[in-house]
């Protein structure tokens, strides 16, 4: 009841009402507060004002590294290790054609999305990987019978589709992965040149450019690191394609080196392509050790990592060195080279190895 006297302190009734309008504002501001800190998506993490974001940034490139859906969406230790360490993700796997389309027409979002909105959440970049490959192309692609004008359909949905959803927030894609065979200069001869023929490089280059005009679009490649014959052939293609005015913006040297054999000329290599105005970025790096990985081999592998870290500083419009995996324990490189291990800065445990003070020095050093 209104007013009603008690023996109990009171302030003056003329500021009473006053007080108790304050003190439900007061409670709805906090219950409000408390609401949308759950319920809307945390903002931008502010960016790392110190370690390897730190001056990766400083000297205006991006240091990157390949992730995984699941361990990225499940494992705290994980993410800490790229959100750290690391200006970019690649997804190692769920940007591909066998998990972006695993039927015609039916699209799987979940992993790509993980990925980029984990990237968003984190302030970090992302490049996307990858369009055209030979591998991991789902059955109804691979095993298709198809016409050129199909083929040219079915390729152009995938990047509608792809390309489309992502548009303005993955900036950069590996279009047209590994196109020379592996050992020479001649381009391999996949499902795209079997039915496009050898211009399928230039037309998926224009068809992607047509679709995000804003996308970096990328050629990517292993084996062109150190030089020679595959070096040269890309050279010649990338410079054919550019005199032809195709939309092309970088050239990624994916970087899987062995320990003791990472090319000491990489510089001479990617300046080559730079002089050309492209970006060159190192795209997929690690360096593998023969087992059991030994301190010795450890400390080397410092150096080379400081090495690939340095030659991309050296380079102009090098835009970025990407590892490929976040820790040893998420290496492609025990299953695909056995007998090799610790390819990578962070060891089974995400424990830092001397390979990730490396990277660190080269960063460290003035530009
Ligand atoms: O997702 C299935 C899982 O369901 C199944 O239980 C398991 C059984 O082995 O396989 C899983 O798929 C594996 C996939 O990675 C996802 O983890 C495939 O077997 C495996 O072959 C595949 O390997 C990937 C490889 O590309 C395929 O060629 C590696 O993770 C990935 O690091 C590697 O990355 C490529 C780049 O995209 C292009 N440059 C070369 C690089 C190394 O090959």
């Amino acid at each position: 009841m209104r007013g009603a006297a008690s023996t109990r302190w009171h302030p003056p009734t003329r500021g009473r009402g006053a007080l108790l309008t304050a003190g439900v504002l007061c409670m709805v501001v906090l219950v409000v507060s408390a609401i949308l800190a759950v319920a809307l998506p945390h903002p931008e993490q502010e960016q790392p004002t110190r370690g390897l974001p730190h001056l990766a940034r400083a000297h205006g490139i991006d240091l990157g590294v390949a992730v995984a859906v699941n361990p990225l969406t499940h494992d705290t230790r994980y993410q800490s290790v790229v959100t750290e360490n690391y200006t970019s993700v690649t997804a190692e796997n769920a940007m591909k054609w066998e998990h972006v389309q695993p039927e015609r027409s039916r699209f799987d979002w979940s992993g790509p999305d993980a990925v980029v909105d984990f990237a968003e959440r984190n302030g970090l970049d992302v490049h996307g990987h990858t369009l055209l490959w030979h591998n991991q192309q789902p059955s109804w692609l691979a095993q298709g019978d198809w016409s050129a004008q199909e083929l040219r359909q079915v390729l152009r949905e995938h990047m509608e589709a792809l390309l489309g959803r992502y548009q303005g927030r993955v900036t950069s894609w590996d279009v047209i992965n590994e196109p020379f065979q592996d050992h020479g200069p001649r381009l391999r001869e996949n499902l795209w040149y079997q039915v496009l023929g050898e211009d399928y490089i230039a037309e998926a280059l224009s068809m992607a450019h047509e679709i995000d005009p804003e996308a970096e679009l990328y050629i990517n490649e292993f084996g062109i690191e150190g030089g020679g014959a595959k070096t040269d052939a890309m050279y010649s293609l990338v410079t054919d394609l550019l005199d032809r005015g195709v939309p092309l913006h970088g050239v990624g040297f994916q970087g899987h080196f062995v320990h003791g054999n990472v090319p000491q000329d990489l510089a001479e290599h990617m300046r080559r392509f730079s002089d050309l105005g492209l970006e060159v970025t190192v795209s997929e790096l690690d360096v593998r050790i023969p087992q059991p990985p030994r301190e010795q081999a450890l400390r080397q592998q410092e150096q080379e990592y400081q090495h690939v870290v340095q030659a991309c500083l050296e380079v102009p419009r090098c835009v970025g060195v990407s590892v490929w995996g976040v820790s040893d324990q998420h290496s492609w490189i025990p299953e695909w080279f056995p007998g090799y291990t610790a390819a990578l800065p962070f060891d089974e445990d995400y424990e830092p190895k001397p390979a990730l003070d490396g990277m660190t020095e080269a960063l460290s050093r003035r530009r």
